[in-house]
């Protein structure tokens, strides 16, 4: 990772995207995201290191290599069902200065009442839901936004 990388983390089962409940998550595949992510990413004048894990210590580990300062952009975080049940992926964000933007495909906010809760989002500066994979797309924009705006402030 470098200061021009942004970190894409995706949680369990989003290895499945394309075939998983597509009537939900629709029929892009997760290679299909990252190549979406890679090539918006690059017309902003950013990296991206694109992971998928099924394991929460994973995700946490992962957000301790972001941790160092400098060492990436931000973070676009999709956690999927950890997102509504992990405190110790909330305790690893908050204990990370780099900005993470909350992603996920679906609108959380419409399904069932499990979902509606986010451990993610409150050490997030903002989610984006319900845009399918497009999300990823407005959440790079929103994260070159913040970090052309803390450059200025430097
Ligand atoms: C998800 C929403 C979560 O509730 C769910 O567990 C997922 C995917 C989404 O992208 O819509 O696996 O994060």
């Amino acid at each position: 990772m470098t200061p021009s990388t942004v970190l894409i983390l995706n949680g369990p089962n989003l290895n499945l995207l394309g075939t998983r409940q597509p009537e939900i998550y629709g029929r892009e595949t997760l290679d299909d995201i990252r190549a979406l992510c890679i090539g918006h990413a690059g017309r902003l004048g950013f990296d991206v290191d694109f992971r998928q894990t099924n394991h929460e210590g994973t995700l946490v580990d992962w957000v301790q290599e972001a941790r160092a300062a400098g060492s990436c952009a931000g973070i676009i975080l999709n956690a999927a069902a950890y997102t509504h049940t992990s405190v110790a992926l909330l305790d690893a964000l908050s204990a990370c200065e780099t900005p993470v933007v909350e992603v996920h495909l679906s609108n959380i906010h419409k399904r069932e009442p499990f979902r509606h809760h986010s451990y993610v989002s409150k050490a997030a500066v903002g989610m984006i839901c319900g845009f399918g994979s497009h999300g990823y797309v407005l959440a790079l924009d929103a994260l070159a936004r913040l970090v052309a705006s803390r450059k200025e402030k430097e």
